[in-house]
């Protein structure tokens, strides 16, 4: 019976290692026993950009790159996103489990109970310019919220972690559409709790001198569909960097403004918006071609292609592009979505981009669809950054129940000068 084990024969020494592989991977100290002589300090992996490294185990999220397959808790994307809401997928993403029906009942009450955030809060926001970008004042804002939570600190007390878990899922929204409403000067609308969890953030949003906002039910179920979307992606950068600030057992505000921080980059969720302003660049279906050209010649990049992980069509790209039919036959389609089709049209047959295999991600077509919404284009980001939030607050919970995890300090190999003597 073949053993679960490598056996590594150093070259340098002629000495030889059995190494147990578990889960697939094998312990990177593991490593460390392999030295040339008793003061060396042993072998070290690289990997930059962690490209072939797990950083921890984890029973939130499963994806296969390759089969474009993407699971919360077991059950399938399509599955959630056809038949279950966002506040019950991320009380899944949470909890491990689907709630019964009076476990969801509390949930929603919960959430539906946080969302109004302090007074002094607006103060700190409108000390903003009225054209700050949303995403950087809603970083700036979650990471002020500390300052009004310092019982957020005992992160190892269940009960007080939870209350910040409904505090942060309930208030991003506020805190987004507040941003929002700071940078067209329009006086906040405050939460309605008669509405869903996205009927509310439209409310919020988009709620002028009407006394009682009626979301689109269409609209309202589709941005539901999209949070579900995005609501956790296992160890992409942003949860890497949730999980990162977490293990030095800071608030999961810090953490969280910090996992948005993250998110903020053109290549992570930032490129929803930077898809827009890619294809408002090319302007025209005739001009598809001399972009790719550029693509290809390595000027540009083609935003809202490629993955990571997804070797595949990402599957969330596949449920956006059916959504986009139900959004346009309330708003009216938008103009850029025959330059996107032509954009992927003409990608998914060139050797450049399948070679490379490059497909659609998730941030490919949400833009559009949130345009035709109605949100402007830096918006985008701050609508990536509500949903995952709930899955960044998992990931964190799991992090600190996790006996394997301690602070991140990674090592390095050094390559600058040997000690040398100052002279003035
Ligand atoms: C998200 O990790 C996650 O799960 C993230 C996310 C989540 O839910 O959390 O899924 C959300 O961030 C989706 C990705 C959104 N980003 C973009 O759409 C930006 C454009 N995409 C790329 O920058 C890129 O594809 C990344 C960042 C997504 C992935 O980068 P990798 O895995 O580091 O790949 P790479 O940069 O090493 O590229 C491999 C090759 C290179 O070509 P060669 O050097 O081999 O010639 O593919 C090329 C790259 O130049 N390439 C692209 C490309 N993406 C990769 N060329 C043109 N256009 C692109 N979009």
């Amino acid at each position: 019976m073949n053993k679960e084990t490598l056996t590594i024969t150093d070259n340098r020494t002629g000495k030889q290692y059995e190494i147990p592989v578990e889960d697939g991977t094998i312990r990177a100290m593991d490593l460390r026993q392999i030295k040339t002589s008793d003061d060396d300090f042993g072998l070290m992996s690289y990997d930059p950009a962690f490209t072939n490294t797990a950083s921890c185990k984890s029973r939130i999220t499963f994806i296969d790159g390759d089969k474009g397959i993407l699971r919360y808790r077991g059950y399938p994307i399509e599955q959630l996103a056809e038949r279950s809401t966002y506040l019950e997928v991320a009380y899944l993403i949470l909890h491990g489990e689907l709630p019964a029906a009076a476990e969801f009942e509390e949930w929603t009450w919960e959430i539906t109970h946080h969302t109004l955030i302090h007074e002094q809060i607006k103060k700190f926001m409108d000390g903003v310019r009225y054209d700050a970008h949303p995403m950087g004042l809603l970083i700036g804002t979650v990471g002020a919220l500390s300052t009004f939570y310092p019982e957020a600190k005992n992160i190892f007390d269940a009960e007080k972690r939870s209350k910040q878990v409904h505090r942060l899922i309930a208030k991003m929204p506020t805190i987004a559409a507040f941003a929002y409403r700071h940078s067209v000067g329009m006086p906040y609308a405050y939460p309605d709790n008669d509405l869903s969890y996205t009927g509310n953030f439209l409310n919020m949003m988009f709620k002028t001198t009407e006394v009682k906002y009626k979301p689109d039910p269409v609209l309202e179920r589709a941005l539901d569909v999209l949070f579900i979307l995005h609501a956790d992606h296992e160890q992409n950068c942003s949860t890497s960097a949730m999980r990162g600030i977490g293990s030095s057992q800071a608030d999961p505000y810090s953490a969280v403004a910090g996992a948005a921080a993250a998110l903020y980059g053109p290549l992570h969720g930032g490129a929803n918006e930077a898809v827009l302003r890619m294809l408002n660049e090319i302007s025209s279906k005739a001009n598809v071609p001399a972009y790719i050209k550029r693509v290809k010649e390595g000027e540009v990049r083609l935003m809202g292609f490629g993955h990571r992980v997804y070797k595949n069509y990402d599957p969330r790209a596949r449920i956006i592009k059916q959504i986009a039919d139900q959004v346009f036959a309330v708003t009216g389609s938008n103009p850029v979505l025959e330059i996107a089709l032509e954009l992927e049209r003409i990608a998914l047959e060139d050797e450049y981009f399948v070679s490379r295999k490059l497909y659609p991600n998730v941030d490919f077509y949400s833009g559009i669809i949130y345009q035709a919404m109605g949100f402007p284009v830096d918006m985008f980001p701050v609508l990536f950054a509500i949903p995952r939030t709930s899955g960044w607050m998992a990931q964190w919970v799991e992090m600190l129940n996790d006996p394997d995890q301690k602070i991140a300090r990674p090592r390095q190999i050094y390559l600058g000068y040997e000690e040398r003597e100052y002279k003035p």
